[in-house]
């Protein structure tokens, strides 16, 4: 509704309010009635959001008819730590993504508000709003605003309806001033599950390494440098000869992102064999569920690397409890399928090699990321 008309309507409501008042009659006029829904005397002045990367990160891309805003990623922190996205209240999007797991809930599979358990780890949300090529360990989401929508519906995890949760957002003493400072709205109306989605993925884009960590550090300040073994791991970590660990070949450093964002299979399920029909095997079809294709059959996406050691544990179905057992599987080459990646193969690694492969992944720590106080729960 127009604002005019809203005010002309407000303002006929109190000359009819005082003409009752005269007459006696005692009626009270309703202060929420007055005030209607209108929102009009907050003030909408939106200020850019200016994200802090570490030094040689690419830039992020970022949606234009979503754009970064302080009060924007503010009222997302929110959503996203408010059990009143949940059907009974008891769960938030950071049940299951936790700054203490990097933003993830440290479970080998995620358990849901009815206690139902899902088939999948929760992944990391580090450097989320770098994962273009396919949001969930299958790519079967391309934006994070599409992204936030699903959880809230989705009958493992926060099992209610958005319009249950529109009802709630609107009746709320806190969100409406939000969403007017967050998008500009003139009426609790226009609050919508597209705008909450909106800044649950500017919170998420926030989302950010911190800098801190010493691989960081070493590439970006003067005078920090690595020491002997965490050197000797990134050198196995990046070497790609034949019987080599050669990670880079997936989790790429080039863009300091420690993926490539491709979908592969890097044999942690035994199929039984390498036939073609075996692909049918899989348990979990990962990319293959989404594209129909066979030979997309237990593809999943290549996930960061950074602050891997506060995730465990391992891999889209949790297999793995540490980084030791993750070398190990490497180094063994995992089990062969017909669509193996090559890149996976056996490869001989001495204790010391898997002592230094460790120490060069603890290099990725970001304790700064998950502390930070802008990424907490503003309920506590
Ligand atoms: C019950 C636990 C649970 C809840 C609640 C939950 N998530 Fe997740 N989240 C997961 C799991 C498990 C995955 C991986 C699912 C898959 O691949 O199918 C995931 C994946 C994601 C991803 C994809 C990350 C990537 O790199 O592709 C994003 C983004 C995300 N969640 C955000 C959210 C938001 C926002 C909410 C709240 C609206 C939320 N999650 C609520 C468990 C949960
Ligand atoms: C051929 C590409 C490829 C190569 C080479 C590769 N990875 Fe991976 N990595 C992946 C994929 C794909 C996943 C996810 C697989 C899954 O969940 O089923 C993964 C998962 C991981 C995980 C678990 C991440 C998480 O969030 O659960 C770790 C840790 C890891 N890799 C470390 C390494 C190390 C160390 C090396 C080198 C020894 C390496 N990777 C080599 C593709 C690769």
């Amino acid at each position: 509704m127009n604002k005019w008309i809203l005010s002309i309507l407000a303002l006929t409501m109190i000359f009819l309010a005082s003409c009752k008042d005269d007459d006696g009659g005692g009626g009270t006029i309703d202060d929420d009635m007055l005030s209607a829904d209108d929102l009009t005397d907050i003030t909408y002045d939106p200020q850019t959001y200016e994200l802090v990367v570490p030094c040689d990160f690419p830039e992020m891309e970022i949606p234009s008819d979503n754009p970064m805003t302080v009060d924007g990623v503010e009222l997302g922190r929110f959503l996203f730590y408010d059990p009143i996205l949940s059907a009974d209240s008891t769960m938030s999007c950071s049940s299951c993504h936790l700054p203490s797991g990097s933003f993830t809930d440290n479970e080998a599979v995620s358990i849901g508000i009815d206690g139902v358990a899902g088939t999948r780890s929760s992944m990391s949300l580090l450097n989320v709003g770098y994962f273009y090529t396919g949001l969930f360990w299958d790519g079967r989401v391309t934006t994070l605003e599409e992204q936030a929508l699903l959880p809230v519906e989705d009958e493992i995890e926060l099992h209610t309806t958005w319009p249950e949760v529109e009802v709630k957002l609107k009746r709320s003493e806190i969100y409406p001033t939000m969403f007017r400072k967050a998008f500009g709205i003139e009426s609790k109306e226009e609050i919508t599950k597209f705008l909450a989605a909106k800044a649950i993925a500017q919170f998420e884009r926030s989302l950010v390494s911190s800098g801190q960590s010493k691989f960081d550090q070493a590439r970006c300040e003067p005078g920090v440098f690595l020491d002997p073994l965490e050197l000797e791991g990134f050198e196995l970590f990046t070497f790609e000869e034949n019987e080599h660990p050669g990670c880079t070949h997936c989790h790429k450093t080039i863009a300091q992102l420690f993926t490539d964002n491709r979908f592969v299979n890097n044999g942690i399920t035994d199929v039984g064999g390498t036939a073609v029909e075996n692909l049918e095997n899989f348990p979990d079809k990962g990319l293959g569920a989404v594209t129909g294709n066979i030979f997309d059959n237990g593809k999943f996406r290549t996930p960061s690397l950074r602050n891997i050691a506060n995730s465990a544990p391992y891999m889209h179905d949790g297999s793995l409890n540490t980084l030791e057992e993750v070398i190990d599987h490497y180094s063994s080459g995992g089990f062969s399928a017909a669509n193996s990646d090559a890149n996976v193969m056996p490869f001989p690694l001495t204790d010391q090699e898997k002592a230094a492969l460790l120490a060069f992944l603890r290099t990725l720590d970001d304790d700064a990321f998950m502390n930070n106080p802008a990424h907490q729960n503003p309920f506590d």
